[in-house]
């Protein structure tokens, strides 16, 4: 049996002691002066969401300039600042940071501990976080950016950008010491939460590619702030590789650790073998490692042909564990399942639509086809598994559940715009239409297709609208009381209260001796079942 159970105070059981956090005062002051990780985590993922809006704005801004010929609404240099703009507040605004502060609120949790290991290293990370987005923003404003014309605005934009990168490997830091150095005892790495999991693996990916793009970013401001010209050396691909094939499924490996913990929950079946979980993420990860893929002489490299086909195994064997459950345990209509499910689907369309871009003679590098692979991955996987995560932590985070009826909206606005959006690049990048094309060769159905991804973003903008919304009225307090394991769950976090105390857990957190310590004690309570007491 495993003893997960909080002990009252003052039991000899081997204890954690990580460092806690005082409780914050209230108000403004309180976060500002805080190292609780849970309102740090909370603080990153409710400002990552506001990055989102903006982000997804941008993005319906582009879907429109580029449905025909001729710029509607932008200027020609301006759409260039606005298509720069919205990769990097989607992703190094809203998603990375996202998964930053739910591991940030919930690792800890997740391995029984009662804080996180460099409190004050995470608050740190927030704030540069912040600052580095509003600088970005200034950057933009100052006609910075890769193809702006300031030469100051750029500087600050690169500026911006490196210390995002530091702010990122401090969170990092942070949350991976916590995961490695503070687990319960009995909490092997191979026991470990899978969302934990993908966060080592995610996580220390992501740390290790960082200080990479952070050279490249080194190195483009010594060319800039010397007189060099910054557009002319492709400086944005220079960038983008951070969420270009392979290294874009790094960035996705946090989406499969939260799928593969909601599925097996909410369907109420386990995976098999835990083991497998940590397989698929670990292998995912490893094939996700990009930072040496950056330039276009290696894209016709046998390694980077086979990292881009073999890449589709991990996200159909996710498919097929998260199936498994489903069969064995049933379909559940709840929220949080819905958008798990549709994330997976999302990862493994964008793993397809990678592998076939990677087919030598398809010729489809620089086309719409990879902002399609993109969006897949990174908008219909990795978002709506961010979205699933919202839906299913909700209690933790808050202490409320969020509307079912609004995450069922979410979902659907969120798949099918994800499907609408990238499908017609799919198209228009077999036939040529090159990223960032606002002038088309041959109008036509490009247009009609052009429009229907356009339509597919209004969808997207409106799920992130509702998403949105519907998280500030929780972090208001605004929804149903939550208990502590609304969902009979299988992971520490759900142990304790909903919201948990400053110290996380009223008592000591006794030895683990599996990977699913909560259903083990349940299973424990109610005894063997009838056919197992005959055998
Ligand atoms: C919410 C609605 C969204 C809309 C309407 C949207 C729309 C677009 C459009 C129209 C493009 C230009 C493609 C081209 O012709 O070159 C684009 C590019 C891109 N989008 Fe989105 N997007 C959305 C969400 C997202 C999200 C959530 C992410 C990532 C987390 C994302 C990441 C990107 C990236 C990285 C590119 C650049 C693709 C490349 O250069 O390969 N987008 N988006």
């Amino acid at each position: 049996m495993t003893e997960t159970r909080p002990e009252p105070p003052g039991t000899d059981s081997a204890a954690v002691v990580p460092p806690v956090a005082p409780p914050p005062p209230a108000g403004l002051a309180g976060w500002l002066t805080t190292y609780d990780h849970k309102v740090i985590g909370r603080l990153f993922v409710v400002t990552s969401l506001l990055f989102l809006v903006v982000g997804g704005g941008a993005g319906a801004v582009l879907g429109v300039e580029r449905i025909d010929s001729g710029l509607q609404v932008l200027g020609e240099g301006t759409f260039a600042q606005v298509y720069t703009l919205h990769g990097e507040v989607a992703v190094l605004l809203f998603l990375v940071p996202f998964f930053l502060g739910l591991a940030t609120y919930l690792v800890p949790l997740q391995v029984g501990a009662a804080g996180i290991a460099f409190p004050r290293g995470s608050a740190t990370a927030y704030w540069a976080y912040l600052v580095s987005g509003l600088t970005l923003f200034g950057a933009y404003a100052a006609d910075g950016g890769v193809d702006g014309g300031s030469a100051v605005g750029t500087d600050l934009y690169l500026l911006s950008l490196a210390m995002l990168a530091l702010a990122t490997s401090l969170a990092l830091v942070s949350i991976l010491t916590t995961a490695v150095a503070l687990r319960a005892p009995g909490m092997s790495m191979v026991r470990t939460p899978l969302f934990t999991w993908s966060m080592v693996v995610g996580g220390g990916l992501t740390l290790l590619a960082t200080p990479v793009l952070l050279g490249r970013l080194i190195e483009l401001y010594i060319l800039n702030h010397f007189g060099g010209d910054v557009a002319a050396v492709g400086a944005f691909g220079q960038i983008a590789w951070f969420w270009s094939l392979p290294q874009v499924y790094v960035l996705a490996v946090p989406a499969m650790g939260v799928a593969l913990e909601i599925v097996p929950v909410l369907s109420r079946a386990r995976l098999r073998r835990h083991v497998s979980g940590i397989a698929v993420i670990g292998f995912s990860g490893i094939l996700g490692f990009g930072a040496w893929a950056q330039v276009e002489s290696t894209f016709n490299d046998t390694l980077y042909v086979l990292a881009g086909l073999v890449a589709v195994l991990p996200a159909l064997a996710l498919l097929g564990l998260l199936g498994d459950s489903v069969r064995r345990g049933g379909f559940a209509r709840k929220a949080p399942l819905l958008l798990a499910l549709g994330a997976a689907v999302h990862l493994f369309l964008g793993a397809l639509a990678g592998g076939i871009s990677v087919i030598p003679g398809l010729e489809l590098g620089g086309t719409v086809w990879a902002a399609a692979q993109v969006h897949y991955t990174l908008y219909g996987g990795a978002t709506l598994a961010a979205f699933a995560a919202l839906w299913y932590w909700s209690p933790k985070l808050w202490g409320v559940h969020l509307s079912d009826g609004a995450g069922t909206a979410v979902f659907l606005l969120t798949f099918w715009g994800a499907v609408l959006l990238a499908a017609p690049d799919l198209l228009n990048g077999l036939s040529d239409q090159t990223l960032m094309a606002t002038d088309l060769d041959e109008e036509g159905l490009a247009t009609i297709l052009n429009g229907a991804s356009a339509a597919g973003g209004a969808l997207g903008v409106l799920g992130v609208l509702v998403a949105v919304t519907a998280t500030l009225g929780a972090a208001a307090g605004r929804g149903t009381r939550a208990l502590a394991d609304p969902w009979e769950a299988n992971t520490l976090e759900w142990a304790t209260t909903s919201p948990p105390p400053p110290h996380n857990f009223d008592g000591t957190v006794l030895a683990v001796t599996s990977a699913a310590p909560l259903a083990d004690e349940r299973e424990h309570a109610r005894g063997p079942a009838p056919s197992q007491e005959t055998r």
